[in-house]
């Protein structure tokens, strides 16, 4: 990480959810100036209050998108999906709605349909206002590490230097094409992660079945065929009970739903990614009743169907949602 002495563009970060809340924090500890906005304020608030103090000086939480971005040379969005990031950034009307600085950039890691990303840019364009759609993998360790591969679609040439220099603290960027390309590049990276993702959580479910050491299986693999980061971070996450959100399981159906739309578009099957969708889909729609108070691994066990209000305390336990869980709850099926 860079020094805190360092100057460099000034960076909003709009939604510091779990990606953009690591984000905005390795971004301030590096000492660039940041301004956070976020639509709940306490989790803005917390980014904050975490940093170190030399850091948290200047860093600043705004009650608006439109007070966050003033003086911005960079704008890093991190909302949930598509529909959301273009409500903040262009408004009911479709037209930019904040007022960003022109020749400033837009940088959107969240991971939304290509068609999004380059309506976004168009609205955009009236400001003088660059976007780039960077759409990120790695998870929550990731952001926090600093190690994310970032996947960017840029109209221009070259990426601007000041999105460069912001991009270069959160992980590894490579320019796939024009703006969309990098969203569609996610949704491939998510066709491969919902593959593998549920291919291990079967696998463990059958491990745990048959009364093997789950815990000597990651090891085992590594280095092999089937080694991967799914495989390296969900099966002891899944073998620990352990479904509190890093990747929350609703954005990652929200992303199978995008590729599903885009591959009949381009008039290609996906049939195991299909299948994979289907799973998904069945964790999300589901209850799942998480012991009351238990602030650190969230076991769970999930319920029939999604009928009762998540969040209401039943049974001695709490019910919540199961797109609300981490990707690793695939396990509970
Ligand atoms: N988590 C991961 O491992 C991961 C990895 C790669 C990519 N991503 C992608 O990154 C994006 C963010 O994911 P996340 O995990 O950080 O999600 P998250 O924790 O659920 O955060 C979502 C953010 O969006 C905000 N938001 C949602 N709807 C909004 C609206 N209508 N208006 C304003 N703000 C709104 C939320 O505000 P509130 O706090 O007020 O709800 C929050 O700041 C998603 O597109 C996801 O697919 C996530």
């Amino acid at each position: 990480m860079a020094s805190l002495k360092s100057t460099g563009p000034i960076v909003a970060v709009l939604g510091t959810g779990i990606i953009g809340g690591h984000m905005a924090a390795r971004l301030a500890e590096a000492g660039l100036v940041t301004r956070l906005w976020n639509r709940t304020a306490a989790k803005a608030e917390a980014v904050r209050g975490g940093l170190r103090t030399e850091s948290r000086s200047k860093c600043s939480v705004h009650g608006c998108p439109e007070e966050a971005v003033e003086g911005a040379d960079v704008v890093l969005t991190a909302l949930s999906d598509g529909p959301a990031t273009e409500s903040v950034l262009l408004g009911a009307a479709g037209t930019a709605a904040l007022p960003i600085r022109r020749g400033a950039a837009v940088v959107c890691v969240s991971s939304i349909a290509p068609g999004e990303a380059t309506r976004v840019r168009d609205g955009l364009a009236a400001l003088g206002v660059a976007l780039l759609d960077a759409p990120v993998s790695g998870g929550e360790q990731g952001a926090r590490d600093g190690a994310l591969a970032i996947m960017a679609g840029c109209d221009t040439e070259a990426v601007p230097g000041p999105v460069s220099e912001v991009l270069a603290h959160l992980g590894r960027t490579t320019v796939v094409g024009a703006v969309g390309a990098g969203s569609l590049a996610k949704l491939l990276n998510q066709a491969i992660v919902a593959a593998q993702a549920t291919a291990v959580a079967e696998a463990f479910r059958v491990a745990r079945a048959s009364g093997m050491d789950v815990d000597a299986v990651p090891a085992a693999l590594r280095g092999g065929f089937a080694d991967s980061a799914v495989l390296q971070q969900h099966w002891p996450r899944m073998a620990r009970g352990d479904y509190r959100p890093g990747g929350p399981a609703k954005h990652l159906l929200k992303d199978l739903a995008n590729l599903e739309r885009h591959a009949s578009e381009a008039a290609c099957g996906m049939p195991v990614v299909a299948a994979a969708r289907r799973r998904v889909a069945e964790l999300v729609g589901a209850t799942a009743s998480v012991p009351s108070g238990s602030a650190g691994e969230m076991g769970a066990s999930l319920l029939d169907g999604g009928g009762e209000e998540a969040g209401s305390a039943a049974g001695g336990g709490d019910r919540v949602r199961g797109g609300d869980l981490d990707i690793s709850a695939l396990a509970l099926l």
